[in-house]
């Protein structure tokens, strides 16, 4: 905690506001996780700023987070609290003068949200803003990106808070409905099979989670991925980044999903099995390719990668909309904040012949962790690390190599404050790994969202087709053994 500048602010009467901050939000006040979370998002029509400004007073202002300093408290060892203050909502809406005409729209606004993540926000205002890009683009007519530190709150907390600010655009007074986690069918036949069922279940959980955790302690003392072009070789957190994002059919990913009994998520990991498998299996051919011509199609993959994830997953039992009011309420703060817990999902690198072998893979795996209390127990470590052991836990991402977050978007098309909305990319920057994927749902659209540090994956718009064409593949295997099934 010693790079954090005191900033000296006179206390107010009263006092009840200022309230210290969690663990979890101190994490990211650490030297190598200073996280922003960027919510990128796209409009159907031309942005009116003061219409935005003026809304976002009536709703993020009225939230204690987006209108509070947080002050270090020397009086109490340094500890940092929650200071409420006066907002000045020009400070936090960035409209920039561009040319409507300009060569490469598409292009500039990449460049403008890398160029974010080389900077961060004063502490001497509350720690979020927003860009309005007043260009048209080739999917959307204006752009705006929202930025915010990630001690104000998750990614599960913003998007609550974000789609507080939208409405159907099919029904303007109603808010848009996220999809619901399907509960298993509680079946209470208390027959002597089921109770012995029900046991086993219990122990394999227990097994599970104590091979999980001691994997997880490993992983963070000295079990590190092995080191390929997808991977850093030391923290990189400060580094620019590159966010590159491309739309993908959910009808296709579920058209999959049915077909290979698994869920939404097991697809995704596939698809990012077999993405990050080509983009590797290409690299290592480059590398061959100088003294052996005909390394090109052939499979160039070294046996035996290490290659994880760290999936980020939130704990709260439901990621509802909270009426705003709810969200606000000092009793309802349980919802908001960080609350995240980590998973970390083994990947197979290999070039599969059967593209749903990707599929089978990613779903015993996904089977697997979801019999295990690893988030759970992680979250717990966070606090406890952060604790005893400091900054250890900060610098523990950057042994696994990449980030993993599936959000859960709306179901209809929204509109925010009145513009309807194209697409929303969320991501983040300022953590210490070279490559972090986001998964968000939005209508019958899932969007891939890759924050990628340039110096270690120069080519991030590559490796997003790579993503898309894996999703191809398995899609096309999926409609062939379908077709032979029919003969
Ligand atoms: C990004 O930053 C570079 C270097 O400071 C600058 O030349 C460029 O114009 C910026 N791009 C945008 C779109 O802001
Ligand atoms: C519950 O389990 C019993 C025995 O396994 C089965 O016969 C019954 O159909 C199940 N009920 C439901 C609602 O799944």
């Amino acid at each position: 905690m010693k790079s954090l500048r005191p900033i000296r602010v006179a206390k107010e009467d009263g006092e009840k506001e200022s309230q210290p901050l969690s663990p979890m939000a101190r994490v990211f006040h650490e030297p190598n996780s200073n996280v922003y979370i960027v919510v990128i998002m796209g409009f159907k029509t031309p942005i009116n700023s003061d219409v935005v400004k003026v809304n976002l007073a009536q709703t993020f202002l009225k939230h204690p987070r987006f209108s509070s300093l947080q002050v270090m408290d020397e009086e109490n060892g340094g500890e940092m609290r929650w200071v409420r203050t006066e907002v000045n909502i020009d400070n936090h809406v960035i409209v920039p003068k561009l040319d409507p005409n300009m060569d490469c729209p598409d292009k500039f606004v990449e460049d403008y949200t890398s160029n974010l993540s080389k900077t961060t926000i004063s502490r001497s205002m509350p720690m979020w803003d927003i860009h309005i890009l007043k260009v048209k683009t080739s999917e959307a007519e204006s752009t705006s990106i929202l930025r915010v530190h990630h001690s104000i709150g998750d990614g599960t907390s913003l998007m609550s808070l974000l789609l507080s600010c939208t409405r159907k655009v099919s029904n303007p007074t109603e808010l848009p409905t996220l999809p619901t986690l399907k509960k298993r069918n509680p079946n209470d036949s208390a027959g002597f099979w089921h109770l012995l069922l029900k046991l086993w279940m219990l122990v394999l959980l227990c097994w599970n989670t104590v091979v999980d955790v001691v994997i997880f302690l490993a992983t963070i003392l000295f079990l590190k991925d092995t080191k390929t072009r997808l991977k850093g070789a030391s923290p990189v957190g400060s580094t620019a980044r590159r966010f590159v994002h491309r739309t993908i059919s959910l009808d296709d990913v579920k058209l999959v999903k049915n077909a290979m009994g698994s869920t939404v998520n097991d697809v995704m990991m596939a698809i990012t099995q077999a993405g990050l498998s080509c983009y590797l299996n290409r690299k290592y051919g480059d590398d061959h390719q100088k003294d052996d011509e005909g390394a090109k199609g052939k499979n160039n993959l070294p046996k035996n990668i290490r290659l994880r994830a760290t999936f980020c997953m939130n704990i709260r039992p439901s990621a509802g909309i909270p009426a705003f009011d709810d969200m606000t309420r000092k009793d309802s703060e349980a919802r908001w904040g960080n609350h995240i817990g980590y998973v970390l999902f083994p990947f197979t690198i290999a070039l599969k012949e059967n593209p749903l072998d990707y599929v089978r893979d990613a779903k015993i795996t996904g089977d697997r962790k979801k019999a295990t209390l690893e988030s759970k127990f992680t979250y717990f470590m966070a606090r406890f690390f952060l604790n005893f052991c400091g900054t250890k836990m900060g610098n523990f991402p950057t042994q696994t190599t990449l980030w993993f977050s599936n959000v859960a978007g709306p179901q209809e098309e929204i509109s925010y404050f009145g513009h309807p909305v194209t697409f929303i990319a969320p991501t983040l920057y300022g953590q210490p790994n070279a490559l972090m994927i986001h998964v968000a749902s939005y209508e019958n659209k899932m969007k891939i969202i890759l924050s990628a540090d340039e110096n270690i994956i120069p080519d991030p718009h590559q490796l997003c087709d790579d993503l898309q064409n894996s999703l191809s593949l398995i899609k096309d295997a999926v409609i062939k053994s379908k077709r032979a099934a029919e003969l």
